[in-house]
């Protein structure tokens, strides 16, 4: 059965909690409040590396620091928790302006300063891995991206127990309806290519690829393979589908 659009019962300026359609009766989401920063920061680093936390990183307040901070602590009012029996097990950060937004690379070398991450043992090989690569591969994702066309971007991340209940879908409705309410022409993402659960939830949200996979400075794959970055975008300009229809595809 085709589970229930989660438009029909959460808007982004709700302001009571909503579940998250029949097949999450206990999944609600709501706007993020100052009190789910430590949960967000959590999940953030528990989630980091394609569900899992970074083994690459295992660093979790510099961690957080570079792929939450600016969202809770600059932009929070683009920013939506899925919370199960009381607890929230994942959010959505967003960005309207993508301009806004502290450029990773800069995120990390302040973090790196601000922890001594060059030299804790678990970090530094990422780290000294991620110079190298920075500075041989031509290709590599280097500059955030930005195009008018898609000046939002976002991050979804749940625990593994609130995954495949709608939270997903649920947290993106509300995240582009609220793009549409502010005029955002497009919003965009970059996630791993090798994520491909994500990339085929991303697609079935009605994004799609941009460009060619780029490596990313630094990841590696438990084989020793480079990880790369996919560019998706989704356009908001399009008349709004049907009830039901939301995602169905992008051209
Ligand atoms: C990716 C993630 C956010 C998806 O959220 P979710 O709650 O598990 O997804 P939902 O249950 O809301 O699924 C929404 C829709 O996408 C579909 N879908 C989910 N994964 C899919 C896949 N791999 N391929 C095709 N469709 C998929 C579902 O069938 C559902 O379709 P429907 O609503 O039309 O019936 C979540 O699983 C997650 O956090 N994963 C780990 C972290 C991660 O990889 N984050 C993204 C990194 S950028």
């Amino acid at each position: 059965m085709r589970r229930r659009p989660a438009t029909d019962f959460h808007t982004a300026g709700q302001a009571d909690p909503a579940p998250a359609g029949p097949h999450a009766t206990a999944l609600r989401i709501r706007p993020y409040r100052p009190g789910d920063r430590a949960a967000v920061r959590r999940i953030c680093f528990e989630t980091g590396y394609m569900g899992s936390p970074p083994p690459y990183w295992p660093h979790e307040a510099s961690f957080a620091d570079v792929f939450a901070g600016y969202y809770t602590d600059r932009e929070p009012e683009s920013l939506f928790v899925a919370e199960l029996r009381g607890r929230v097990v994942g959010y959505l950060t967003g960005c309207v302006d993508s301009r806004h937004a502290t450029p990773v690379a800069r995120a990390m070398l302040r973090a790196a300063l601000r922890h001594g991450l060059p030299l804790r043992r678990g970090t530094a090989g990422f780290l000294a891995r991620a110079l190298a690569d920075f500075l041989r591969t031509p290709d590599a994702a280097r500059d955030p991206f930005r195009n008018p066309r898609w000046p939002s971007h976002l991050h979804i991340n749940l625990l593994p127990e609130a995954r495949g209940l709608g939270g997903g879908r649920a947290l993106m409705e509300a995240w582009l309806a609220r793009l549409r309410e502010l005029g955002s022409p497009g919003c965009h993402l970059g996630t791993l290519f090798e994520n491909h659960r994500a990339i085929g939830f991303f697609e079935r949200m009605g994004f799609r690829r941009l460009g060619p996979p780029r490596p990313v400075p630094g990841l590696r794959a438990p084989d020793g393979s480079r990880h790369h970055e996919q560019i998706l975008v989704r356009d908001l300009r399009e008349a709004p589908q049907a009830p039901g229809e939301e995602g169905g595809g992008d051209p």
